[in-house]
């Protein structure tokens, strides 16, 4: 009897047990793409990163001083924000205290004309060669932050991933304590629901029309 009951509860206990490691993952693709990020470092014997609002705030402001240039991304015309950009415009942005903004140990950004699922984008378009692999896998990252957002919730799509060798409760600081939403785009950590609703997708009836025209440009590069 025992034995019987055991067979029963047992698939419960491993749907909750795996509900219960993905209970921070928000309908939100910036979410997802730093719960694939980091089981792929564990699965390389890294640390998990702890999934910082602040820093991923930042990031999405990382993504909008492109104003939707993708060409500005990479290849022979690759652009970067100024370092001072940080305190000067993205903290500010973000409400994020300039006294707590901790050094950057990596980036990673790509953009592409059409939108692919986070897994999808981490393997195809952040992880495009062996400085992505580096910047991933290094051991001096402590904090991450993601963001994605189509330009005017359009294409082309933005990925940015900060990482960061702060400490969880001293980097990276909302003023008010509580993360501050931006739209359009999503941001990670924050538990945010952001998904179609939100401005990411605003144009995908057109799709069906503009998909032959697509020129996909795919860009990564890193720090
Ligand atoms: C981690 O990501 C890299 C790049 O996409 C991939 O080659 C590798 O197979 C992934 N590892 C695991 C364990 O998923
Ligand atoms: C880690 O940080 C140390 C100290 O800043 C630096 O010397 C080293 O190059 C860094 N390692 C990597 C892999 O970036
Ligand atoms: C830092 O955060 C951890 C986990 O959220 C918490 O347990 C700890 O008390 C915090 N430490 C300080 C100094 O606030």
């Amino acid at each position: 009897m025992a034995t019987a009951l055991w067979f029963l509860i047992a698939p419960l206990l491993l749907v909750s047990a795996t509900a219960g490691t993905q209970i921070k993952v928000t309908n939100n693709p910036a979410d997802k793409l730093v719960a694939v990020l980091n089981s792929n470092r564990t699965a390389h014997k890294g640390s998990s990163l702890h999934d910082n609002p602040g820093l991923a705030c930042i990031a999405l402001q990382y993504i909008k001083a492109y104003q939707g240039q993708c060409d500005d991304v990479g290849g022979s015309n690759a652009k970067k924000p100024a370092d001072s950009e940080f305190a000067n415009t993205f903290a500010p942005n973000c409400g994020v205290l300039a006294s707590s903004l901790t050094q950057i140990t990596g980036r990673l950004l790509g953009c592409q004309s059409d939108y692919v699922g986070p897994s999808q984008a981490f393997s195809d378009i952040l992880m495009k060669n062996q400085k992505s692999l580096d910047i991933l896998y290094n051991k001096n990252h402590t904090e991450v932050g993601a963001a994605v957002t189509g330009t005017d919730g359009g294409a082309p799509y933005f990925w940015c991933v900060l990482f960061s060798n702060g400490k969880t409760n001293s980097s990276f600081l909302f003023e008010d304590g509580e993360p501050k939403i931006s739209r359009p785009g999503c941001f990670s950590g924050a538990n945010d629901e952001c998904s179609g609703a939100d401005g990411l997708f605003q144009t995908l009836h057109l799709w069906p029309y503009a998909i032959t025209a697509l020129i996909v440009l795919a860009y990564v590069f890193g720090l």
